[in-house]
C-alpha cells in the first residue's frame, strides 16, 4: 500500500493516559495510523524537561504511556514509536533552526505566555526554545502532516515560517507541514468545569479497575440546576451526558435524554449507567495493556526498534541539511 503521506506526532511523558488524552489525541493517532499514512509517534521527553524539575519520573512515565499507545491500538509493525532524547540528531537541528527563528517571534507566542503566567520562577532558556524544537521534530522527519489540538496550531505556523526561512536561505531540503486538527470536543474534567488533566486530579485513567471508575463517575458535576431529584435535567449542559453519548449506546442514550428532562432518572442512577458503559467501553483496553505488561521488555524493544528506524531518516536528512547549510 503506498502511503498517503508522513505524520508526526508527539507527545510529552505524563504516565497513564486518561480519557481526553485518548479521545482529544491517542485515538486519531489510531485512526490515521489505520487509514494509510506512514506515522512517527514521538515521546517528547525533551519537551518535558522544560517545565519539569523532578525528572526522576520520566522512564516509568515513558513506560507507562507507551503502553497505553500499544493498548489503544499504535502498532509498531506499521508506526514508527520512539523516545526523543533517542535520537540525538535533533538537538543539531534545533540550533541550526534557531539561527533562522527571530527571537521575538518566540516571546510572542501564546503557549510561552501561558507558561510564564503559570510559572514565573521557573522561565528558561529552553521553555523559550520548546517550539524550535517541536519545529526539529516535525522537520528531521520530513512530515506533511501534524495532528495535533487546536492550542498547537501557533507552533505548527512558527514551524512552516521556519522552514520557509530555512529553505530560502540555504536550499529546498526541508518540508512545510500542515497541521491536521482533531475534531473532538474537549472533555471536560469530572469537575465539568477545567478540561480533562492529569494535575487537577479530574481525569479518570484509561487504565482504571472498575471499582475505580465507578468511584470516580460517582464524582461527576452534573447539570448544576438540578439541585434536586424532582427537578428535570439539562443533559445538553451535562457532561456526564455528553460521555454517554460517546460510551452508552444510542438507543439508551436516547432514553437517558428524554428521563432526564423529565426527571423520570436521577443522576446518581444517570452515573450508574454511565460507569457501566465506561467499564464496558474501556475493558478491552485493560486486557490487552496487561498483556503488553506481562513482558516488562516489551514496551522497551519497541521503543528501541522505533529508535533504529527513526534514526535511518534523521541521519539521511542531516546529511542534507549540514551539505546545504555549508557545514565542513
Ligand atoms: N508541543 C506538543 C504538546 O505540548 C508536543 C510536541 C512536541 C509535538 N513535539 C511535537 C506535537 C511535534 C506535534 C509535533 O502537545
Ligand atoms: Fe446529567 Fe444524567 Fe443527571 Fe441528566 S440525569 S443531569 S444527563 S447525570
Amino acid at each position: 500500500m503506498t502511503s498517503k503521506g508522513r505524520i508526526f506526532s508527539g507527545m510529552r511523558p505524563t504516565g497513564r493516559l486518561h480519557l481526553g488524552n485518548y479521545l482529544g489525541a491517542l485515538q486519531n493517532w489510531v485512526a490515521l495510523q489505520n487509514e494509510g499514512y506512514e506515522c512517527i509517534y514521538c515521546v517528547v521527553d525533551l519537551h518535558a524537561l522544560t517545565t519539569e524539575t523532578d525528572t526522576s519520573h520520566l522512564r516509568a512515565n515513558t513506560y507507562e504511556m507507551v503502553l497505553d499507545w500499544l493498548a489503544a491500538g499504535l502498532d509498531p509493525q506499521k508506526t514508527i514509536l520512539f523516545v526523543q532524547s533517542q535520537v540525538p540528531e535533533v538537538n543539531e537541528l534545533h540550533v541550526i533552526l534557531s539561527m533562522v527563528t527571530p527571537f521575538g517571534r518566540l516571546e510572542d507566542l501564546p503557549t510561552f505566555k501561558e507558561k510564564v503566567r503559570q510559572n514565573p520562577e521557573n522561565v528558561n532558556y529552553g521553555l523559550l526554545g520548546y517550539p524550535v524544537l517541536q519545529a526539529a521534530d516535525i522537520t528531521l522527519y520530513l512530515a506533511q502532516y501534524v495532528p495535533v489540538g487546536e492550542d498547537q496550531v501557533p507552533h505548527i505556523e512558527f514551524t512552516r515560517e521556519v522552514v520557509r526561512r530555512f529553505n530560502n536561505r540555504w536550499g529546498e531540503v526541508l518540508v512545510e507541514p500542515e497541521a491536521k486538527l482533531t475534531e473532538t470536543p474537549r472533555v471536560m474534567g469530572l469537575d465539568s468545569v477545567n478540561k480533562m488533566s492529569k494535575s487537577l486530579d479530574n481525569h479518570i485513567e484509561l487504565a482504571a479497575t472498575p471499582e475505580e471508575i465507578r468511584r470516580r463517575v460517582m464524582t461527576m458535576v452534573t447539570d448544576p440546576q438540578r439541585t434536586h431529584r424532582h427537578i428535570p435535567g439539562r443533559p445538553e449542559v451535562c457532561n456526564v451526558y455528553h460521555l454517554h453519548q460517546i460510551y452508552t449506546p444510542a438507543d439508551q442514550v436516547i432514553r437517558i435524554e428524554h428521563d432526564c428532562k423529565t426527571a423520570a432518572i436521577g443522576c446518581v442512577d444517570c452515573k450508574k449507567i454511565f460507569a457501566a458503559s465506561l467499564i464496558t467501553g474501556l475493558a478491552e483496553h485493560r486486557e490487552r495493556r496487561a498483556r503488553f505488561a506481562a513482558d516488562p521488555d516489551y514496551v522497551w524493544d519497541v521503543l528501541a526498534e522505533g529508535r533504529k528506524r527513526a534514526s535511518v531518516i534523521a541521519q539521511d536528512v542531516m546529511l542534507r541539511v549540514r551539505d546545504a547549510v555549508g557545514l565542513p
